[in-house]
């Protein structure tokens, strides 16, 4: 009943008058409504937060314009999280999605000629397309134009109103399209455009601002100063150098927040509940796709999330006004954000008119869905922006993948070494008698990497976990180097120090690769697979060394763990 109200509700404000919603899209509308009603009627409560839960969520894509390498990196990182935590054993919540309403919406489809349910439908499929080719492990993919969705932004918002913090008001000020946001005075800055006029643009992200003056219902963020500034000495901003921005913005004036639009402007967005005239501002609507992504407001709905990915643009949506929204509505706050810095391509920022874009579904053809993930975790550090370059991309993956990781499976696999196809045992007594000091050094730094890359991946440095992975095999391959396998398998002799030599290789690949996995997840499946690992002891408890062995190869093998790259940049060919 509720819902049905609210359905005659939404459409008789997407009927208003001077509204681009067309009757195709309102159709679209109810069908989405009705369906939605029917899954809210049969669904059942969802799994209640508990320590065992890691939600974890990527920002939600704006649909404006087909993915790019930024996108998908911000995605990759969350996923490798999500990976990670389910190796370690948690109930992953990993959501991802696309960000279809506001005026950046209505205006790219308008450009492109078409309806925005239309050409949201195109553009999200191009997301969900990317996200299967990439092996996103994602438990759910939120688009906003969803029922259910409008459903839990017309609640939040009801129960923000209900509490006080919205008020009816007037804006006056700088807007920007492109970024979907209000921006004081100081933030604007003046340039000369190509063609020489002076404009006005956002000093955060250089694009175009308009001037706005109109009704809107305001949000009262200035009342949650001090409950931001608690919240924020628990250090939940990561890393650190991103916290101290966000206090910085915080201890400064905190203004109240426009939350809505005029319909006469806006219309492809959600109404405000109780109000034909007003759409709700984008960046509210989009932030509570989190919440609906947990169930809420239904029974046993999992809030908080654990950690919220994004990128340092939108820094102050997700650590300032969400946290006040959430704290409005009378919802816990987020455990932690971690926050990312952009990828430059040649040293100069992506854009559509430089030409520079790079298309990661191109990119995944000439570098492999591993090796695409590899250079973009490897390579990218949270606090400061890192650079693509195809020659960069592919010196990277051949010497460490190819050579580094690949040459030492290689090694200690083939026929010529291993003609019994064996993972020997470990002989402890001989190692000890023939160890030199180098040999025992690799040995201990074998025991503490899962701790160390543990500590790095939950801390966010997933750079420093792999460095720390690739830093043992070069290890190992030096210790083969001196040991020279296929040196010792022409000596009977020798057999015990050959298995040992064969032994601490492939315990060396297992445990690599074993915390490889949120990295590149098929490699490391080819790796375990090759060793004969059982699927069930590929978790993190697994990765601590056990010397074990004993046990045969696979017989059969997918080729090598990573073929070199072949391809070559346009400058170096
Ligand atoms: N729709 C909003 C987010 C709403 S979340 C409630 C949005 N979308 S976006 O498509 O513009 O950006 C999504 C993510 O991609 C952001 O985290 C942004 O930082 C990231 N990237 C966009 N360009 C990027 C690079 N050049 N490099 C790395 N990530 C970048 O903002």
């Amino acid at each position: 009943m509720a819902c049905r109200c609210l359905l005659s509700r939404i459409l008789n404000y997407h009927s208003a008058p001077n509204t681009i919603l067309t009757l195709t899209c309102q159709r679209r509308l109810q069908v989405a409504l009705l369906e939605g009603t029917r899954k809210y009627s049969a669904a059942k409560s969802t799994t209640s937060d508990g320590p065992d839960t890691y939600f974890i969520t990527t920002p939600i894509f704006y649909v404006n314009s087909v993915p790019h390498i930024g996108h998908l990196h911000t995605t990759v990182l969350s996923d490798c999280l999500a990976r990670w935590h389910r190796i370690k054993g948690k109930h992953v919540i990993f959501s991802t999605g696309t960000d279809e309403h506001g005026m950046k919406i209505q205006k790219a489809a308008l450009d492109h000629n078409q309806q925005p349910a239309d050409y949201c439908d195109k553009i999200s499929a191009e997301f969900q397309r990317l996200f299967t080719l990439t092996n996103i492990s994602h438990t759910n993919f939120i688009r906003t134009t969803e029922q259910r969705h409008i459903e839990t932004v017309q609640h939040f918002w009801q129960r923000i109103y209900d509490n006080g913090y919205i008020y009816k008001g007037s804006y006056s000020g700088w807007y920007c399209t492109s970024d979907e946001a209000f921006l004081t005075d100081d933030r604007v800055d003046e340039i000369t455009s190509k063609d020489g006029k002076l404009i006005k643009v956002s000093a955060d992200s250089g694009h175009p601002v308009e001037w706005m003056e109109e009704e809107n219902y305001m949000f009262k963020l200035s009342a949650f100063k001090q409950q931001l500034l608690d919240w924020l000495r628990k250090d939940v901003i990561k890393p650190a150098k991103f916290q101290a921005v966000v206090n910085q913005w915080v201890e400064q004036s905190l203004q109240d927040l426009s939350v809505s639009r005029t319909t006469k402007r806006l219309t492809w967005g959600i109404p405000v509940p109780g109000d034909p005239t007003q759409t709700i501002y984008v960046w509210l609507d989009a932030l509570v796709n989190y919440l609906t992504v947990g169930g809420y407001p239904r029974m046993g709905y999992t809030w908080p999330a654990q950690c919220h990915v994004v990128g340092k643009d939108i820094l102050k949506f997700h650590a300032v006004y969400w946290p006040a929204f959430l704290m409005a509505a009378d919802l816990p706050v987020p455990d932690e954000i971690m926050c990312h810095s952009h990828w430059l391509v040649d040293g100069v920022k992506m854009s559509k008119s430089l030409g520079n874009v790079v298309n990661p579904f191109d990119d995944v053809n000439k570098y492999t869905v591993d090796g695409l993930r590899y250079f973009l975790l490897r390579e990218a550090v949270p606090h400061s922006d890192a650079n693509y370059t195809t020659d960069k991309v592919t010196n990277i993956l051949n010497s460490e993948l190819a050579n580094t990781l690949g040459n030492l499976l290689g090694r200690c696999t083939s026929m010529a070494v291993n003609p019994n196809q064996h993972f020997p045992e470990f002989d402890e007594e001989l190692f000890k008698s023939t160890s030199s000091d180098a040999d025992q050094e690799m040995m201990k730094s074998l025991h503490k990497l899962p701790g160390f890359v543990d500590d790095c991946y939950t801390e966010y440095n997933i750079y420093k976990g792999i460095d720390a992975v690739m830093n043992q095999l070069r290890l190992t391959n030096t210790f083969l180097e001196q040991q020279k396998p296929w040196e010792l398998c022409k000596h009977n002799e020798r057999a015990r120090q050959l298995g040992n030599v064969l032994h601490l290789t492939m315990e060396t690949l297992r445990v690599c690769a074993i915390l490889l996995q949120p990295i590149t997840p098929d490699m490391a499946c080819r790796i375990l697979d090759a060793l004969n690992i059982p699927k069930d002891s590929r978790m993190f408890v697994d990765s601590k060394c056990h010397f074990q062995g004993g046990t045969s190869l696979a017989a059969t093998r997918s080729g090598p763990a990573f073929k070199r790259i072949t391809h070559r940049s346009k400058a170096s060919v």
